[in-house]
């Protein structure tokens, strides 16, 4: 028996559209397929390239916003407010670090860079969250992207690993918080995929090559499958599941070595 995934009458609020490699335009894509609307928040600095997709969904909304800037964020979440009313899902597909903190040793880090990283990559989840909760339909999915730089010290993701561990607890807190609307909370944890974010990693070739060397399933893995997580995680076929990481990583968080 077959099953498909309709998300029809549904809406999500998408952030960290920069491109079409963008993990979080493929989870956008995905769910618009399945029937969902998207309203995508995008930076400013990414407009050209960000423009253009928007015409491959149907009937988005989309507004300039920045998660260090509350001007923009009341504008935009006024913005979806008055257009969609309701919200279903929101997607936090973003991260940011100094190109400067993504390599050589992670005691390098300063004061600020740490703080721009956490800011940025961690406590936006529970901005974001505050903002969007109170317009989200009971049931709803809240997902966020991670990576096993966590949990594991990973040569060069350095203060990102760190920013991404708060980001993990935060998405159990707010699991717990947001529970008892049936709102579920969980963030993926993805493989290594070749992003405008990953090219400021300066050990990203290398994690690619370690990955088809010692992943179970010997390749790297796709923005697609990472959207197919997301469109089950948004899905009635995942009722049950919150305050989880994910892996959609070919198994290499499972292995030894
Ligand atoms: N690419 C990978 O290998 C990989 C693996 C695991 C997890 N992730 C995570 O996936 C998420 C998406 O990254 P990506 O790889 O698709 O790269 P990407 O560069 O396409 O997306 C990152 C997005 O973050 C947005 N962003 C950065 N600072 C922002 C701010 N202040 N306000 C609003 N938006 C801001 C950027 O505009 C961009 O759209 C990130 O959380 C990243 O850490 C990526």
């Amino acid at each position: 028996m077959g099953v498909s995934i309709d998300l029809k009458g549904k809406k999500a609020i998408v952030f960290g559209i920069a491109n079409d490699k963008s993990i979080a335009w493929h989870i956008a894509k995905r769910l618009n397929d399945a029937g969902c609307r998207i309203a995508a928040a995008y930076q400013e600095r990414v407009e050209p390239l960000f423009m253009p997709l928007m015409k491959d969904l149907n009937d988005p909304i989309y507004e300039k916003c920045d998660v260090v800037s509350d001007e923009l964020l009341d504008s935009f979440f006024a913005k979806v407010q008055k257009e969609f009313g309701k919200v279903d899902f929101l997607i936090h597909s973003i991260a940011f670090a100094k190109r400067e903190h993504l390599q050589g040793k992670y005691i390098e880090v300063n004061r600020r860079g740490y703080q721009v990283a956490h800011e940025v990559s961690s406590y936006s989840l529970a901005e974001l969250t505050r903002r969007t909760s109170p317009m989200m339909n009971d049931g709803g999915s809240i997902i966020a992207m991670t990576y096993l730089g966590s949990v594991r010290a990973t040569p060069g993701y350095n203060i990102m690993g760190v920013a991404k561990a708060a980001l993990e607890s935060s998405v159990r807190y707010i699991a717990s918080d947001l529970g008892e609307r049936q709102i579920r909370v969980n963030a993926i944890s993805a493989g290594p995929i070749a992003t405008l974010a990953a090219s400021g990693i300066a050990s990203f070739a290398d994690m690619l090559l370690n990955y088809v060397a010692k992943a179970p399933l010997k390749r790297n893995i796709t923005a697609d499958e990472v959207a197919d997580c997301a469109l089950f995680l948004c899905s009635d076929m995942s009722t049950a599941i919150t305050g989880q990481v994910i892996y959609v990583d070919a198994g290499y968080n499972s292995m030894g070595t």
